[in-house]
């Protein structure tokens, strides 16, 4: 089962999960500790979820068109949109709002 860290707002919120989970829909459902990720669309659209990974990213598998596309460059500085992943193994993360809020919007349509 895999263990996640998500370090956001200075506190670091711990707890484990079973495979092949979506954080994104943990915080859908209020399940500990995962309330505190912030997201939006869950469907890579709007950006808001997005997390630099700071362990475990080589089990991820490789950025898709979507993170791509919302992330740009950010992607090289180790970020994810968390809604794109399905955990299968230990993942630390660290979420910024005041970066996400920056993140420009996604054009509609
Ligand atoms: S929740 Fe909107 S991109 Fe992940």
């Amino acid at each position: 089962m895999p263990n996640i860290v998500l370090h956001k707002c200075g506190e670091a919120f711990r707890g484990e999960v079973a495979a092949e989970t979506n954080l994104v829909v943990r915080a859908g459902i209020r399940r500990f500790p995962y309330p505190h990720l912030t997201y939006g669309c869950g469907m890579g659209k709007c950006g808001r979820c997005a997390c630099r990974v700071l362990a475990g990213a080589e089990h991820l598998p490789e950025p898709n068109w979507k993170e791509t596309k919302r992330l740009g460059d950010r992607i090289g500085q180790g970020f994810r949109l968390v809604c794109q992943l399905w955990i299968t193994h230990d993942i630390e993360l660290h979420q910024d709002d005041a970066l996400n809020a920056a993140a420009p919007r996604p054009r509609e349509g």
